[in-house]
């Protein structure tokens, strides 16, 4: 049984410790992987107890596991919620929290950059259900207001968003509850961590994770996790995440994420340190239009509300503008080409993986998004975006800088 008291400890003692008591039959260091689907009783009255509630216990792994529950408890730790569930995905998570929460009849605020698959659930699964969603930017805090009705109870942001990087303030618009009463604030923290941004700190709800992404770290793993209060979590858990509808994160997986999860500090620090350093590059290059990284004083009232929720570090992600006309070329197959001539970052989605990943969403992630639309959210043809990754930063500029010489 671990003694460590995590109000007194700092991040990264959390993040190795928080969650696992030490295997009580043989003291494994690691995490022991549960591999199994089902549990088995000392007798019929420990069935009744376990299944009706009266003690603690596990009776089946899709409702929930001994290896999953040190990775919820865990988060729920580092993100300062009272409890945590996974899930077999990103979207798994983010999906099962707006089923838990709501119902036919309520109504959303999102933001209008959101995640490709997120905005498909707003915009076509909930519907069908009777729940409607109002798209808005949510930098700007009187919009999201103005869209707010008597029956929305969810305002949901990802902060800074994908991929034009731009900041909400999650104060201001958690502080829309003061006076808008029984909804709920969701965050999509995936570009962050609990170590670079901590949205319950600042008044937010309810905090959803693509895992998949820097929390496991090394691109191996498909996992999500909603933190937030016990309630919310338990009705997040009994309605619609693994026990019902079923998307359990497996007990393998779990392991595997508090494995990378050992490693989250040094290497989120070492993400966002080259980050700051390509961004300050890219934003010098005669190559590149515009730069869109929440750490830079060009970003203007992002940067200033980054300053205020970001823990001092930006997330390891950048996007980029391309310039038109660099030998002829358009900005559209400026960015093309720029992805086929550098060597190390590979033409990937995701992001928070130790291999630098590039894409470009005109072409890619948003190719079918109608243009008028990816002009409204600020997605231009020349936008690249870029998750850096764990190279030393200088091998990225060279890179940088012979595939731009050879544009
Ligand atoms: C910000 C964000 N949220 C959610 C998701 C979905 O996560 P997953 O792919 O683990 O389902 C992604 C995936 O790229 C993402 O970038």
């Amino acid at each position: 049984m671990s003694n460590i008291d995590f109000k007194k400890v700092h991040f990264d003692t959390r993040a190795i410790h928080a969650g696992y008591h030490r295997d009580s039959d043989y003291g494994a260091l690691a995490t022991p992987i549960y591999q199994t689907s089902t549990f088995t009783f000392t007798d019929s009255d420990n069935a009744m107890d376990v299944f009706s509630g009266k003690i603690p216990g596990y009776d089946y792994t899709r409702a929930c596991n001994p290896t999953v529950t040190v990775f919820e408890e865990k988060m729920a730790e580092l993100e300062g919620g009272e409890a945590a569930v996974a899930a077999s995905s990103g979207m798994g998570a983010i999906s099962s929290a707006l089923l838990g929460l709501l119902k036919s009849g309520d109504h959303i605020v999102c933001g209008n950059t959101v995640y490709g698959c997120t905005d498909v659930v707003m915009r076509e699964i909930l519907p069908s259900l009777d729940i409607e969603t109002t798209f808005v930017d949510t930098s700007d805090v009187d919009a999201v207001e103005a869209a707010i009705r008597d029956n929305t109870k969810v305002i949901y942001f990802e902060t800074p968003a994908n991929p034009t990087m731009t900041v909400t303030d999650i104060a201001a618009i958690s502080a829309l509850k003061n006076k808008h009463k029984g909804i709920r604030v969701i965050v999509d923290n995936t570009f962050n961590t609990p170590l670079v941004q901590r949205p319950l700190d600042f008044g937010a709800d309810v905090v959803v994770h693509s895992v998949t992404k820097y929390l496991n770290g090394h691109g191996d793993v498909i996992g999500g996790v909603v933190v937030g209060t016990a309630d919310d979590i338990n009705v997040i858990r009994s309605r619609a995440m693994g026990k019902i509808c079923g998307t359990p994160l497996t007990p393998f997986c779990a392991y595997m994420i508090i494995r990378g999860m050992k490693t989250l500090g040094l290497r989120v620090r070492r993400h966002c340190e080259s980050a700051m350093t390509l961004a300050n590059y890219l934003e010098a290059s005669p190559y590149v239009e515009k730069v869109y990284y929440p750490g830079l004083k060009s970003m203007g009232k992002n940067y200033e509300i980054a300053k205020r929720q970001m823990n001092g570090m930006y997330t390891g992600m950048i996007s980029f503008e391309m310039k038109d006309g660099i030998n002829g070329m358009s900005a559209f197959d400026a960015a093309k080409n720029l992805m086929d001539n550098l060597t190390i970052p590979a033409i990937a989605v995701s992001l928070g993986d130790p291999d630098s990943l590039i894409q470009h969403p005109a072409s890619m992630t948003h190719v079918k998004v109608p243009k008028e639309v990816q002009k409204e959210v600020g997605i231009s043809d020349g936008m690249l975006r870029f998750s850096v990754g764990l190279e030393e930063a200088e091998d990225l500029i060279a890179d940088f800088d012979q595939a731009f010489a050879a544009l």
